[in-house]
């Protein structure tokens, strides 16, 4: 079975990401069509980037970017579950991309993106950019969660409405043939 990771983008106190982020998963893993690993910034605690070396070159001095790096080169899919800061994506999501580089190259990467009016589309095109310079193919396919506060219940869950629900299912569909795709060029 193919290698989901999720990554979870926003690490501030109280934020809606990590809602979002476990509805994510739950409807990764009763997708049934990926092994679900999820990857929380927050948890995992990066710091600025601290390598000496380029990525490329895969040595690495630290322990923190070694686990990393088993976590993203495990991985044969990646969601990112993302809001939308000042109009782009989260530093530290930017962060973690910058320490990898072999690692994320030739895999698919859908996008859960939320924030106010525009859903963090703003926020995808930039991390667009960023990624496909490592090769990592981004799907048009997305969960776009327009004024994400909205979904957000008594309990503090994301609640979302039938539509959210079916561009999820549509998303990891689309996730699984590109990731069967692009196994070819990864030597899989
Ligand atoms: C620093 C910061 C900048 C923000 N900028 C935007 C923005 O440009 N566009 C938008 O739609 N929402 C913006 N918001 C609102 C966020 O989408 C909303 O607070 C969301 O819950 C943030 O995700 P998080 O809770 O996972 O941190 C911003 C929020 C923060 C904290």
């Amino acid at each position: 079975m193919p290698k989901l990771l999720i990554v979870i983008a926003s690490t501030r106190p109280g934020r809606v990401g990590l809602p979002v982020g476990r509805w994510f998963e739950f409807q990764a893993r009763a997708h049934g069509a990926f092994e679900v690993q999820v990857a929380d910034l927050l948890e995992l605690d990066l710091p600025f980037m601290d390598e000496p070396n380029h990525p490329r070159l895969a040595q690495y001095s630290h322990q923190h970017t070694k686990d990393w790096s088993a976590m993203v080169n495990a991985a044969d899919a990646f969601v990112f579950v993302m809001p939308e800061y000042n109009y782009s994506f989260t530093a530290p999501l930017k962060n973690a991309i910058d320490f990898l580089h072999n690692e994320w190259q030739y895999k698919p990467v859908g996008f859960v993106s939320y924030g106010g009016v525009s859903g963090g589309t703003r926020a995808v095109q930039m991390v667009k950019q960023v990624v496909t310079t490592l090769k990592v193919m981004p799907l048009p396919e997305a969960v776009t969660i327009p004024f994400v506060a909205q979904f957000i219940d008594d309990e503090g869950d994301f609640a979302p409405n039938e539509m959210i629900e079916q561009s999820a299912k549509a998303m990891l569909d689309e996730l699984v043939r590109v990731s069967g795709a692009l196994a070819v060029l990864r030597g899989g």
